[in-house]
């Protein structure tokens, strides 16, 4: 097989539950360049997990740190970036993911992100009395700006994640 040679840095953007660090792992392998993770470098900084975080300094703290992650990541070598799915619906993410990278949207329909989410903790922003109607809450209001990524992958299982990481390396 020929090398592949990454032009721009693919970035995994979508909701949580779509499977982005899973699908951009798989997707590194194949293509044999690296794999990082926004939220896995804040936590890693940080010397904390993402709902510590949120509770100790807040969203807006996570937000701006994740900022500062993405561009700096992005500076790097050609790799695959898996973002947490708040980072696109900046406007200043959105413009250095632009400028420096292909922005693949896994789409997943809200049944199967939820069926993803409902039995973990992780997740801050669904720490409410009702998680799924915060998290359809969500996704409808996030879907107009996922839509503003480069590619949309629409993921339906039962497609395994080789074939998942196969789907987006066609679309590149
Ligand atoms: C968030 C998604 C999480 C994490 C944080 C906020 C969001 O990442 O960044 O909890 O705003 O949707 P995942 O999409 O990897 O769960």
């Amino acid at each position: 097989t020929r090398p592949y040679v990454l032009k721009k840095t693919v970035v995994m953007v979508g909701m949580m539950g779509a499977g982005k660090t899973a699908v951009g792992r798989t997707l590194a392998q194949l293509l044999n360049v690296s794999f990082l993770d926004s939220d896995l470098e804040i936590e890693a900084a940080a010397n904390m997990s993402v709902p510590e975080i949120f509770a100790r300094d807040g969203e807006a703290f996570f937000r701006a740190r994740e900022t500062e992650v993405i561009h700096r990541l992005l500076q790097d070598r050609k790799c695959v970036l898996s973002t947490g799915g708040g980072a696109f619906l900046s406007p200043e993410n959105r413009a250095n993911i632009s400028h420096s990278g292909v922005a693949v949207w896994l789409d997943a329909e809200l049944e199967l992100l939820w069926s993803r989410v409902r039995h973990r903790d992780t997740r801050p922003l669904l720490q409410t009395a009702d998680p799924k109607a915060t998290l359809a809450e969500l996704y409808a209001k996030r879907v107009p700006e996922y839509a503003k990524a480069d590619l949309r992958v629409s993921c339906a299982p039962p497609v395994s994640l080789e074939n998942m990481a196969k789907r987006v390396a066609s679309v590149l």
